[in-house]
């Protein structure tokens, strides 16, 4: 029998449009690494605050930059990346955080030090036995694995977004945040040409869920 092909399934959108609820349920359906790449926009921006890196500073950034160790370590089925050796607190989901994430974002050192980290999580599922990986964030389809195997970029009206959040007990600036990920001149959020657009508006959890694994189960079967 032929091995079963290793799938890449790029999620990206903006915040709050369903990314990691849906991309988690994908990972356990069809025994996939889930990688949260906010996640490590997140951490990585916490940790440059705690050293005092201004995002303005951009010889401080270099030297930060060169200077930390990224590796990950397994959270079930998610990727947790680890700053010399340290994972994410829960200060990465955070108001300071929250407020800054975006600026550190669209600085290009800042992504390229994240680059090469991200497509090596292929390694990582592949190294634990995973069928494949779902990696969400803003970027993926269009700049991570542009040749992902399925692309989906999801959307939802603003107001529906800012009660996902404050269901989920969090403070967030939605809007701002999308502002500044959509109009960076680095990678911006965008829905890349040939990606499967979903408007998660009106849609429950479940089917969006649905649609995405209907079109995956096409080339992997659920484990
Ligand atoms: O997915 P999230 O809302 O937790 O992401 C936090 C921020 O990280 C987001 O506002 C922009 C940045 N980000 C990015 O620029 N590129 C990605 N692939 C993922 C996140």
């Amino acid at each position: 029998m032929p091995a079963a092909p290793f799938i890449i399934i790029a999620i990206d959108g903006g915040a709050a449009s369903g990314k990691s609820s849906s991309s988690k349920i994908l990972a356990e359906r069809f025994n996939l690494l889930h990688v949260d790449t906010g996640s490590f926009y997140r951490h990585l921006t916490a940790e440059l605050l705690a050293r005092q890196v201004a995002a303005s500073d951009p010889d401080a950034l270099q030297a930060a930059l060169g200077a930390i160790q990224l590796t990950t370590r397994l959270d079930g089925r998610s990727a947790c990346m680890l700053i010399d050796g340290r994972p994410a607190g829960d200060e990465i989901r955070g108001a300071e955080v929250n407020a800054h994430v975006s600026h550190y974002a669209a600085i290009p050192a800042v992504r390229s030090a994240l680059l090469a980290y991200q497509r090596g999580q292929v390694d990582v599922a592949q190294a634990h036995g995973f069928r494949g990986l779902v990696m969400e964030g803003r970027d993926i389809g269009s700049v991570i694995f542009p040749a992902a195997d399925f692309r989906f970029f999801l959307h939802a009206d603003p107001v529906e977004r800012a009660k996902r959040r404050a269901a989920e007990g969090r403070q967030d600036s939605i809007t701002e945040r999308d502002r500044l990920d959509s109009s960076r001149k680095t990678s911006p959020l965008t829905c890349p040409v040939g990606a499967t657009d979903i408007d998660t508006t009106d849609l429950t959890l479940e089917q969006v869920v649905n649609r995405m694994a209907e079109a995956i189960a096409t080339k992997l079967p659920p484990a």
